[in-house]
C-alpha cells in the first residue's frame, strides 16, 4: 500500500496540463472488440483502470500496446483481429466494474458474453438493471447464475429503448450493442455526458452510423461490419475540475491546459460563485485566480450538464474552509459522502443525512492521517491536505491512481509539498 505525505499551506501557481479522459477511454477500449481492424486511441491516460481494461482485452485475444512517437501524445493501439474469447476475466471485473461495458460489444461481435456480476463499490450498489434491460430489448437472452451474467444473441435487432434514468454506462453499453444490430435503435432519456459524444465519434470513425449523442435521444443505424480508426480522446473534465479546486482551496492561481471549456462550465460557474476568477485564455487554456478564502455556496449534483457528481467530494473539501455554510445534495449516487468522515478527522464541520451534507466552513483544517475509500474522495482528501495546517498522510492512494495520471508530480510542479511513500 502507498500513501501521500502532504505539507499544507502552500499556494499553487503555474501551468498544469490535463490528461485524456478516463471515462471516455474505458468505453472506447471496450468498443474496439466490435471490429477486427486496428484502432489507435491518441492521448489515452496511463491509469490503473486503463491497464486493467487492456489486460481484459488481452485475455479475450486482442493485442494491446502503447505506441510512443516522438513529438506526439502516447497512443494505445488495439488489434482485435484475433479475438477468440467471450468470457471476461472474473478477477479483473471485480477490480474494475467498467468491464461491464464489454457486454454490448461482445454480444455484437461474438454473439455471446459471460461477465462476472460487477459488485457495488464505496459510493453505492451500482446496479446494472438498465444495461441488462436494454440489451434484452435488443434481443439478447440473459441468464444470471453462479455470480455470472450470460448473454447471447445470434443477431441483435434494433428497437426503441427508454432509460428510466440517464445512466452513462447503460447509454454507452446499449449504443455499442446497437452498432452491429439489424435495423435502427433509438435510445431515449439517454445520458448526455461529453464522454458519450466522444464514444459516438470514435465508433463513427470505425464506420458506425450514430447520431444524437449529447442529446437525450440517440439514433443508431445498425451496420454489418466496422473498420479501424485513429481517434484523439477528449481531455479529462474531472481532472480539470480537480485542479481548478486545487487552486481555489490554496488561494492560488493556475493555468490549466488541454481543456474544453464547455465541458467544465458548471464547475467554473460554481467556483465563480465562491469568489474565484475563472476565464478562458484561448487554445484550450483556462486561468483561475482564487481569493484567500472562498465564499460558501450550495451544490446539487445532477447528470450532465448539471454539476457533476464526480466533482462533489472535491467541492466538499473546498467548502470545509469556506466563509459560511454550504448545503450539498448528492442526487446521483446513494452513498457518496465517504470523504466527510475523513475530513472531520481534519477538523472539518460536516453533518450528513442521507443524500444531504451541511458543511460549516472552519478557519483552518488540521493535518491528520486519513484513509481513501474511492477515487474522488481520495482526490478530495489530497486537496484538503494542501490547505490543512501541518502534515496530512493520505492512505490508500491506489484508489487515486485509478483516475489521475501523475497526480503528485503535476501538483508538485505547481508548488504543492506532496510525496508518495510506501506503507511497508
Ligand atoms: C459513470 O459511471 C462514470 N464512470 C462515473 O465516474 C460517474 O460518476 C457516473 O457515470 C455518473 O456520471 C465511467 O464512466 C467509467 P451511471 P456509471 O450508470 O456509468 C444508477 C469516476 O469517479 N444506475 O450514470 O456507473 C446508479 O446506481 C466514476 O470517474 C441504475 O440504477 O454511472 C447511479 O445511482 C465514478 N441502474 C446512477 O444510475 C443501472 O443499470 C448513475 O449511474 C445503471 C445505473
Amino acid at each position: 500500500m502507498e500513501s501521500y505525505i502532504i505539507t499544507g499551506g502552500y499556494r499553487l501557481s503555474g501551468v498544469v496540463r490535463a490528461s485524456g479522459a478516463k471515462n471516455a477511454v474505458l468505453p472506447m477500449l471496450a468498443g474496439t472488440v466490435l471490429t477486427a481492424r486496428k484502432c489507435i486511441i491518441r492521448g489515452a491516460p496511463r491509469l490503473r483502470d486503463v491497464t486493467v481494461m487492456s489486460d481484459i482485452l488481452r485475455l479475450l485475444g486482442a493485442e494491446v500496446h502503447w505506441a510512443t512517437v516522438p513529438g506526439q501524445e502516447p497512443a494505445l493501439v488495439v488489434d482485435p483481429s484475433r479475438l477468440v474469447n467471450y468470457q471476461v476475466e472474473e478477477s479483473l471485473t471485480r477490480e474494475m466494474r467498467s468491464s461491464i461495458f464489454l457486454m454490448g460489444p461482445l454480444l455484437g461481435r461474438m454473439g455471446r458474453v459471460r461477465v462476472a456480476y460487477p459488485g457495488g463499490c464505496a459510493i453505492g450498489p451500482r446496479p446494472i438493471d438498465l444495461h441488462l434491460r436494454g440489451l434484452a430489448a435488443l434481443g439478447a437472452r440473459i441468464r444470471e447464475k453462479f455470480g455470472f451474467i450470460y448473454a447471447e444473441a445470434p443477431r441483435l435487432v434494433g428497437t426503441e429503448i427508454h432509460l428510466d434514468f440517464p445512466s452513462v454506462g447503460a447509454t454507452e453499453n446499449i449504443m455499442m450493442a446497437a452498432v452491429l444490430a439489424e435495423g435502427t435503435t433509438v435510445i431515449r432519456n439517454a445520458a448526455k455526458e461529453p464522454e458519450i459524444v466522444d464514444l459516438q465519434n470514435f465508433l463513427n470513425g470505425m464506420g458506425a452510423r450514430i447520431k444524437g449523442a449529447g442529446t437525450d435521444v440517440i439514433r443508431i443505424e445498425g451496420t454489418d461490419r466496422l473498420g479501424g480508426t485513429e481517434h484523439q480522446v477528449i481531455p479529462d473534465r474531472i481532472e480539470v475540475g480537480t485542479f481548478l479546486v486545487a487552486a481555489a482551496i490554496t488561494g492560488g492561481e493556475l493555468v490549466i491546459e488541454n481543456v474544453i471549456p464547455e465541458h467544465v462550465e458548471s464547475v467554473c460557474a460554481k467556483l465563480r460563485e465562491t469568489g474565484c476568477q475563472v476565464g478562458e485564455e484561448g487554445c484550450g487554456r483556462l486561468r483561475i485566480r482564487a481569493p484567500r478564502r472562498p465564499k460558501a455556496v450550495d451544490i446539487k449534483t445532477l447528470p450532465y450538464p448539471g454539476f457533476p457528481t464526480d466533482m462533489q467530494p472535491q467541492m466538499m473539501a473546498l467548502m470545509c474552509v469556506a466563509d459560511g455554510t454550504s448545503v450539498i445534495t448528492e442526487t446521483v449516487f446513494e452513498n457518496r459522502f465517504k470523504q466527510a468522515e475523513e475530513l472531520r478527522r481534519m477538523s472539518a464541520n460536516i453533518k450528513t443525512d442521507g443524500r444531504t451534507a451541511v458543511v460549516k466552513g472552519v478557519a483552518a483544517l488540521s493535518g491528520a492521517t486519513v484513509e481513501v475509500s474511492d477515487l474522488r474522495s481520495g482526490a478530495a482528501l489530497v486537496l484538503a491536505g494542501l490547505v490543512a495546517e501541518g502534515i496530512t498522510r493520505v492512505e490508500g492512494v491506489h484508489h487515486v491512481d485509478r483516475g489521475y495520471e501523475c497526480f503528485e508530480e503535476k501538483l508538485r510542479a505547481v508548488g504543492a509539498r506532496i510525496k508518495r511513500v510506501s506503507d511497508g
